[in-house]
């Protein structure tokens, strides 16, 4: 599909695309509500423009690769598997450098993949791991996630990993809103998020330091790890919504974050026991655009 079928601004023209595959949306004024977090992302991700190694190297220290490459290959064959793969479209909130999609895209290529992010500066590290020549079925979108410049109904997934944990309830409400738009009917949901980790938590108490579960971190971003409230908001949101478990063994708040391939399938393995309760550092929601009522029982397993 041609992007100008997908990405459009809000009187419904085509958006620009540059020469880098970066389309900008003119009606992007700022980060609503979550200034600190933009200036802190930008100065995070300048140091990495020069450097795909290092940029790969730096989102690999805060995310696990191995797990995180096994969770976006699984949604890319749901993706492909599900109907004629030239009619895919997957929508990354909040993508960061993309990382995760390097390579998968290569093999995924009648996939259209658009990376949305709010900072400009995270898109064109993003363009230097996935130049637009190379990768023409990869599209940068510098917009707020709460003001998506794409058209309805355009997205057979929304992913999004480790970001609607920054914001505040009330963007977080405009968001899922947003989700529910561009996804097409049947379309479904990825979302990921930091949740208190018990044996984290205890670390943390017994060197007397402070464990923050909700409010601002030092540098001013907000944060809301993932409770039973958040679970609960969810499956009003949404639909057919499943937790899982992952990151059991990655915890780079103690500095801990083992990269070999072995201790990724071990934390996968961990992930599917009753001990990530316990370990997991992240909390995952499946689910699909809401087309009925979610049954109550669904929110019971937190
Ligand atoms: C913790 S990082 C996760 C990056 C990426 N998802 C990954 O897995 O590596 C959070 C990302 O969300 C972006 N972000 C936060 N709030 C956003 C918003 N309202 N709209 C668009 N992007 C946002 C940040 O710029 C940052 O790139």
């Amino acid at each position: 599909m041609e992007w100008s079928r997908i990405v459009r601004t809000g009187s419904g023209q085509p958006l620009e695309i540059d020469d880098n595959g970066i389309a900008r949306n003119a009606r992007f004024s700022g980060a609503l509500g979550q200034a600190d977090e933009l200036k802190t992302r930008e100065l995070a991700a300048a140091p990495f423009l020069g450097s795909s190694q290092r940029a790969l190297r730096e989102a690999n220290r805060h995310h696990s690769w191995g797990v995180m490459r096994e969770r976006a290959r699984k949604v890319l064959q749901e993706i492909v598997g599900s109907k004629a793969p030239s009619e895919s479209v997957l929508v990354d909130l909040g993508s960061g450098f993309g990382w995760q999609w390097r390579d998968l895209a290569l093999e995924y290529a009648r996939v259209q993949f658009v990376l949305v992010d709010f900072s400009l500066t995270n898109l064109l590290v993003c363009r230097s791991l996935m130049p637009f020549r190379e990768y023409p079925n990869v599209l940068c979108v510098h917009a707020d996630l709460v003001d998506l410049p794409l058209e309805d109904a355009t997205a057979d997934y929304c992913w999004s990993v480790q970001v609607l944990q920054h914001l505040p309830r009330d963007k977080r409400y405009r968001g899922y809103r947003e989700i529910k738009r561009v996804l097409k009917p049947g379309g479904r949901l990825y979302l990921a998020w930091v949740r208190p980790v018990p044996l984290v938590r205890l670390a943390y108490a017994l060197l007397r330091k402070t464990y923050l579960e909700r409010g601002s971190t030092a540098n001013g971003m907000f944060l809301q790890r993932f409770n039973e409230d958040t679970w609960r908001e969810l499956c009003e949101q949404f639909d057919d919504v499943r937790l899982t478990y992952s990151e059991t063994l990655f915890h780079p708040d103690l500095h801990w974050a083992p990269r070999s391939r072995v201790a990724a399938w071990l934390d996968q393995c961990l992930g599917r026991t009753p001990l990530a309760r316990l370990l997991a550092r992240q909390a995952e929601v499946w689910g699909a655009s809401l087309s009925r009522c979610a049954p109550a029982l669904s929110c019971f397993c937190l």
